[in-house]
């Protein structure tokens, strides 16, 4: 981490939680998180979001959506938009996860619109971006993720990720418990912030660059003190409160 930027630790509960299971989660996290100087955000499934909102209300606790439609209003059933996750409480939302690549098969054009979607209401997007263990073994890493970032640079324009946060996330360290070495992080988000630079130094040094893939309360600190991780996209340890404070403190601490 550097002294220039806010670290950031999000946690993306996927499709898991209840009222009472939420409700225990967040009471637990909410008293025990103390103050800290990171921002911290939790990203539950939709339906929850209006009630979290009220929960995390008077704390420091930011919320998070994991998707949203491209589209503003209209005839799409099943869909949630940017201006609806702003008006029940969301500062944030996820896109391009990679369960949404690849189970629901939103390809790089879609995950453009999606961000920028986002920042037409103002909701900043944690743009996900990653390599599949295939890409990874034929050495593509740095190509797929040139591709996923370039998609939304000629959208958006590289002005917009000054309101916006990166997340690398190898696909094949997701839910796996296979872990990203730091170095194989830190390696990634240099090439990251680096592609980014030639187009605007000063954007792309100020962006949070967050990693995520089997992020636990065990190996946060090691990954959080590489010089261009800024943060942590908490999956499978966010939904316990424990593994999600000792993260968050391994942050403050980075
Ligand atoms: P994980 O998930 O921490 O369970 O690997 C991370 C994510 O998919 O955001």
């Amino acid at each position: 981490m550097s002294n220039e930027r806010r670290p950031l630790v999000a946690g993306n509960w996927k499709m898991h939680g209840s009222r009472a299971a939420n409700t225990a989660l967040l009471d637990a996290v909410v008293a025990r998180l103390g103050k800290l100087d990171i921002d911290v955000l939790v990203c539950p499934p939709f339906v929850y979001l209006a009630e979290i909102a009220q929960r995390l209300a008077g704390t420091t606790i930011a919320l998070g959506a994991q998707s949203l439609c491209v589209e503003p209003v209209g005839a799409f059933t099943g869909e949630v938009s940017a201006s609806m996750l702003k008006d029940v409480g969301c500062g944030y939302v996820l896109v391009g996860h990679s369960e949404r690549r690849s189970l629901f098969h939103e390809d790089n054009g879609v995950v453009a619109r999606k961000f920028a979607a986002a920042q037409a209401e103002g909701l900043v997007p944690i743009l996900c971006v990653g390599e599949s263990l295939v890409e990874r073994q034929g050495e593509h890493t740095f190509a797929i993720i040139r591709e996923q970032l370039d998609a939304v640079i000629q959208l958006a324009g590289i002005s917009a990720f000054a309101n916006a946060v990166v997340a690398y996330e190898p696909v094949w360290a997701i839910g796996t418990g296979l872990t990203a070495t730091p170095e194989q992080a830190q390696a990634v988000h240099a090439f990251i912030r680096g592609h980014l630079s030639h187009q605007d130094a000063n954007v792309a040094s100020a962006l949070r660059i967050l990693y995520g893939g089997s992020v636990k309360g065990n190996n946060a600190a090691e990954l959080f003190a590489m010089p261009d991780v800024d943060g942590g996209l908490v999956g499978g340890a966010a939904l316990k409160a424990d593994e999600f404070l000792q993260i968050c403190a391994a942050a403050n601490r980075s």
